[in-house]
């Protein structure tokens, strides 16, 4: 069974604790998410959050409607400084206060407080992002540890796509969030990785990006042979779920996933009309991302 089910059911699946309907207007307009099913539209309470203080948890409560604000670990975890430029904040640096994963997958730290300024061999020969991106993958190219283990480059290269699929939405609500700007009070919850969840994410994302082969399982078949079989790691929606609503419970079996949760190989047009749905995130996620990246840049203006 394909992932995708579960994918869609992030979204349709109530989540643990559906809290009272509060009563402020949210920014985030209905109706738009992917796949099929119904949006929710009770407040969901980020079950990551079991260290947030009161105030931030009433505060990202009204923010973060319908969409985990912990996913925000998601948006943001392959960020450059050139995608910073070019999709919100010409003037970004290499002290942005967006945590990524490192795309050097051997590296001792995981883990980056700052999304990188990561160049390509060859920038100067090309005038547009995606050559540039193109570039830095490509010349990657073979290198087990760079980016997602046991990506193909063509899987490699959709990927990247994709997180700009992601951050061309979060522009959207970046440019709404821009005209009536959060509280200073607001961007520090959304700040608080430690204890929003966002931090958890991303050190989850990673071990599934570094180790799916642990994540995913796979069994003790597992067989150096029959290297179309690797696994990939997908984007965890569902992993999130399990993870965190057992984390307190310890429990194991839910944690790691069965190998048929992992990315199909994308071998063929079939297995292509899975990867696409990925593309789409839902509004709610989007100015999760986009409220993430404003405080973020906020920040960094201010030292
Ligand atoms: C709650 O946490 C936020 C973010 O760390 C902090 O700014 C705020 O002062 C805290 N509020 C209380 C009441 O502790």
């Amino acid at each position: 069974m394909f992932p995708s089910k579960h994918l869609f059911g992030i979204i349709v699946i109530p989540f643990m604790l559906a809290l009272v309907t509060n009563t402020e207007q949210s920014p985030i307009s209905d109706g738009d998410h992917m796949g099929n099913g119904k949006p929710q539209d009770a407040d969901v309470v980020d079950p990551a959050w079991s260290t947030l203080n009161e105030s931030c948890a009433r505060i990202l409560r009204q923010n973060a409607k319908r969409a985990p604000f912990s996913m925000v670990g998601h948006g943001i975890h392959s960020l450059t400084v050139r995608d910073l430029r070019r999709f919100f904040d010409p003037l970004a640096t290499e002290i942005n206060f967006i945590p990524t994963i490192n795309r050097d997958l051997a590296a001792d730290y995981p883990l980056l407080q700052h999304a990188p300024d990561l160049k390509s061999p060859d920038e100067e020969m090309f005038v547009t992002d995606a050559m540039k991106a193109i570039d830095l993958s490509l010349s990657h190219m073979g290198d087990l540890n760079w980016d997602i283990k046991h990506f193909s480059p063509l899987e490699n290269v959709v990927h990247i796509f994709h997180m700009e699929e992601v951050w061309a939405r979060a522009q959207k609500q970046f440019e709404i969030i821009k005209k009536a700007p959060p509280s200073a009070e607001t961007c520090a919850c959304v700040m608080d990785i430690e204890n929003n969840g966002v931090f958890k994410f991303l050190r989850f994302t990673a071990l599934a990006i570094r180790e799916p082969m642990l994540i995913y399982g796979g069994g003790m078949k597992m067989d150096s042979d029959k290297k179309s079989d690797l696994l990939g790691y997908y984007i965890p929606y569902y992993v999130y779920k399990y993870h965190f609503k057992n984390f307190n419970a310890a429990n194991r079996e839910t944690f790691l996933k069965e190998k048929n949760d992992a990315m199909p190989r994308l071998t063929n047009a079939d297995v292509w009309k899975k990867w696409k749905k990925l593309g789409c995130t839902s509004v709610a996620e989007d100015y999760n991302n986009a409220l993430f990246i404003y405080c973020a840049i906020e920040k960094s203006h201010q030292k």
